[in-house]
């Protein structure tokens, strides 16, 4: 039997909470993550995404449970791991430039120094800061630009593994198009794997080809896991055309407005085994008529918080 890239086995975080009390954010977390697959994980402010995340890192431990990354337990934190966090974290005492050169001299040592700094710049080229700001120093930025510097470090140490924390939520529609696009072609040409985190449902169905579904918590658990069965390449304009779009989108809505609250915490199975969450595939059949203008009008969901 070969295992995926990637395994999350039974991962829970608690916390202490009062005198003899205990908060358990998540439990009983299990999924897999194959390699080259892009999925995006969805779920209201405080269920446990970024700690998730932050555990695939190797940059936060979980309460119980292991997550395995190529056939290794991931421990501690790695250049085959690469995180763009929501709070872009820069070193402040480099330039934008430096701050990309440092991760890509780090994975390629044996890299001179020009290819390095060419390397780098491509990435910089791609979220669009060589026109001067590549000197800057992180205090001279504005928040959008320092984010886009921490996904030309992320993107250009090309790890096995990209983990992304709503990563375009500080951008403008504009950029945030062009970074999308980018994103997706480096990860079609790459064979990354790619996990992100993100708010946008949109966002999602463009990007991804499965979302989890996160339920609210306390004692959150991943409840679907959403198969994004919309051709590639996919184009924004175009996509929305797709019989599967509103299927999906609807279903997403549906399960963020309503399903995320109702879904209780269920034990694992008796035997101990790991309970991956079902898969649904709301697009399946594109056999059903278009939705009429009224119900395909966009759904407003805040996931503010
Ligand atoms: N040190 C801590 N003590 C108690 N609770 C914490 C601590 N750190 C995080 N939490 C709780 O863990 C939960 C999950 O946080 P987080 O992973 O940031 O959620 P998300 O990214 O989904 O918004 C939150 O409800 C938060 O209150
Ligand atoms: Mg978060």
């Amino acid at each position: 039997m070969s295992q995926p890239f990637l395994q999350i086995d039974g991962l829970a975080k608690r916390f202490p909470s009062g005198k003899d009390d205990t908060l358990t954010v998540f439990e009983n977390v299990d999924f897999d993550i194959e390699k080259g697959e892009f999925v995006c994980i969805i779920g209201h402010s405080g269920c446990g995404k970024s700690t998730i995340m932050n555990v695939l890192a190797g940059l936060d431990e979980p309460t119980d449970g292991v997550v395995t990354m190529d056939g290794r337990e991931v421990s501690g934190p790695s250049l085959e791991r690469g995180v763009v966090f929501q709070n872009y974290s820069l070193l402040p005492w480099l330039t934008a430039l430096k701050n990309v050169t440092f991760g890509v001299k780090a994975r390629h040592p044996d890299w001179s120094a020009e290819r390095i700094r060419q390397h780098s710049y491509k990435f910089l080229e791609m979220v669009g800061l060589t026109n001067g700001a590549e000197h800057r120093k992180p205090s001279q930025l504005s928040g959008g630009m320092r984010q886009r510097v921490s996904i030309a470090r992320a993107f250009a140490t090309e790890p096995k593994l990209l983990l992304l924390d709503e990563p375009f939520g500080a951008l403008d529609a504009l950029t945030r198009g062009t970074i999308q696009d980018e994103l997706l072609r480096i990860w079609q040409d790459s064979g990354q794997t790619v996990f992100m985190i993100t708010h946008d449902v949109d966002e999602a169905i463009l990007l991804a080809d499965r979302i989890l579904l996160m339920s609210n918590g306390p004692f959150a658990q991943v409840a679907e896991s959403v198969v994004i069965d919309i051709p590639r390449p996919r184009k924004r304009t175009e996509m929305v055309h797709h019989p599967a779009y509103y299927k999906i989108r609807n279903h997403l809505v549906d399960f963020l407005s309503s399903r995320s609250a109702e879904i209780a915490a269920s034990p694992r199975e008796k035997d101990g085994s790991r309970r991956q969450p079902p898969t649904v595939r709301p697009g399946a059949e594109d056999d059903s008529p278009a939705p009429d203008a009224e119900s395909a009008r966009p759904h407003l969901v805040s996931l503010a918080g």
